[in-house]
């Protein structure tokens, strides 16, 4: 009787233990579906929907990240401003929410600064954000005067915030879409420059305290692209040949070059109260769709960081993640070049991604059905860089393979002298009707051979190309993990250089 006992409990305890272990792999391979889009080095928030980078500033050793966040749920929604901190850059500690909707409306996008001189008197070193209050009744009023400006602060590092009294600092003179301020120091004139993107054109402010604005100069309503409203705008300098230029970004929603969002620059001059561009040409920070509403770190001295939503308009709000919608590209390095006469911006990664990447290898192909296609096995899964040069000029092609069929596929096309993301195949497309498509970017250098870097994380695909001269950004959702790539060149050329390297998992 006794043992009985004995060996039905031992039975039960195996069992629950059975159990247990079955309902701990069911729970993870649950988990790994729904999480197996989470990117494994660009931040997402744990939960619920992100679209812009705001606020960014670097203070004290630590990058300062807030994101346009509605924790309400996984679709956009009213905005509050998120936060995460970093020291390097892809490690990121998700903070408490910073900004909160109040009676003066949801907290739209907007930028960050510190106060180093207590100009507007809430304390030295103040960190200071600038955003777009939007208020909802008043849309809904149609009066058109539903977006203004209005500023926090916070003496502990972003961690407490408190909203001035005297908010909006700028109300709306009558400007439908109003909004997205990127405030700066400008130290020739010694006051505070807002740059604010004003429905089809970019409109500049000044301002001795962060508390009074006044109009200086408008651009842009007859340059640059116009096939949607002027969002997110940035203006910092670059350097050139030793000499200062100033850079105006300016995100745009539809019109991009691919459709949907996207975001241009100008180059030109900037003397404190206009802005002159120096060339007519459409020119744009990155040819895939999914780099929207980028900007630059604050206070980061003579490195410019750039930042942007992993993502478009087009189809955001449905894309087939599950507990979180909306990550950010990897943080890039803007410089400036001059290429045939014209000036153009180069994205490159940031230096620090290096310390994430695991030793690498060069590919050795395996023999493929012709001489031209081959193809080479990679760990499944993991996150990776690509590096590669070719031998010559000449088209070829990179597919990276995760199950059956489904691929997406990279490359270079010479008849049309551009580089392509092929996305048609990529896995899941069935989200949205515009998502399946192949994007093209420009080449513009004249080099005669071809160098690029690619970022391959669980759902993206950076490619810089031609050291950053053209960028694409694809997202991507396959329905198995990438486990092998296929090159295919043309008869007598072919690749010099097919370096893969393996990233560390950070997220
Ligand atoms: C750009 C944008 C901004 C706005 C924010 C609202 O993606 O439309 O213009 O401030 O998103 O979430």
């Amino acid at each position: 009787m006794k043992n009985k006992f004995i060996t039905a409990v031992i039975c039960s305890a195996v069992a629950l233990i059975g159990l247990n272990q079955s309902v701990a792999i069911a729970q993870r391979n649950i988990n790994q579906e729904v999480e197996k889009y989470r990117p494994a080095f660009h931040f997402t928030p744990k939960a619920h929907w992100m679209n812009d980078p705001n606020g960014m500033v670097y203070y004290n050793g630590t990058y300062h990240l807030f994101f346009q966040y509605h924790p309400g749920g996984t679709t956009w929604g009213p905005m509050h401003w998120g936060h995460a901190v970093s020291n390097d850059l892809f490690n990121w500690l998700e903070k408490p929410i910073a900004l909160y909707p109040d009676s003066l409306g949801a907290i739209f996008s907007g930028s960050a600064v510190i106060d180093k001189d207590n100009t507007a008197g809430f304390g030295k070193n103040a960190m200071v954000a600038i955003f777009t209050h939007h208020n909802q009744k008043i849309e809904n009023a149609k009066t058109g005067l539903h977006q203004y400006q209005s500023i926090a602060y916070s003496n502990d590092e972003g961690n407490t915030w408190t909203k001035y009294k005297g908010n909006p600092v700028l109300p709306n003179p009558g400007i439908t879409d109003f909004r997205d301020p990127k405030v700066m120091w400008f130290e020739q004139g010694k006051k505070w420059i807002m740059t604010l993107a004003t429905k089809d054109r970019i409109t500049f402010y000044s301002s001795p305290n962060l508390k009074q604005w006044t109009k200086e100069s408008d651009f842009g309503a007859t340059q640059g692209a116009h096939g949607g409203v002027w969002e997110c705008p940035d203006l910092f300098t670059l350097t050139v040949n030793g000499k200062k230029v100033w850079v105006l970004l300016v995100s745009i929603n539809p019109g991009g070059p691919n459709g949907g969002s996207a975001t241009q620059y100008f180059t030109g001059s900037f003397n404190g109260h206009e802005f002159v561009a120096d060339s007519k040409e459409e020119k744009w920070i990155d040819y895939g769709t999914d780099n929207y509403a980028g900007v630059t770190w604050s206070n980061t001295g003579d490195r410019r960081i750039f930042l942007g939503w992993m993502n478009n308009w087009l189809y955001a709000n449905q894309v087939p993640t599950v507990a979180w919608r909306g990550a950010t590209t990897v943080p890039r390095e803007l410089s400036l070049s001059e290429q045939n006469g014209r000036l153009l911006i180069s994205s490159l990664p940031v230096k620090e991604l290096s310390a994430f990447l695991e030793k690498p290898s060069m590919l050795s192909l395996g023999k493929g059905s012709t001489q031209n296609r081959k193809t080479a096995k990679i760990p499944s899964g993991k996150p990776f860089e690509l590096t590669l040069e070719t031998k010559d000029l000449s088209s070829f092609s990179i597919s990276l393979l995760s199950s059956g069929s489904d691929k997406v596929i990279f490359g270079y096309d010479k008849v049309h002298n551009r580089f392509f993301i092929d996305r048609r195949n990529a896995g899941d497309t069935s989200f949205n009707k515009e998502f399946s498509a192949v994007h093209y970017g420009p080449r513009i250098s004249k080099s005669s051979s071809i160098s690029m870097k690619v970022l391959i994380d669980a759902a993206s695909i950076e490619v810089f190309a031609d050291n950053g001269t053209c960028v694409m950004t694809d997202i991507f959702f396959p329905k198995k993990p990438i486990n092998s790539l296929e090159v295919l060149t043309n008869k007598g050329s072919g690749l010099k250089t097919l370096k893969y390297l393996p990233l560390k998992r950070i997220n």
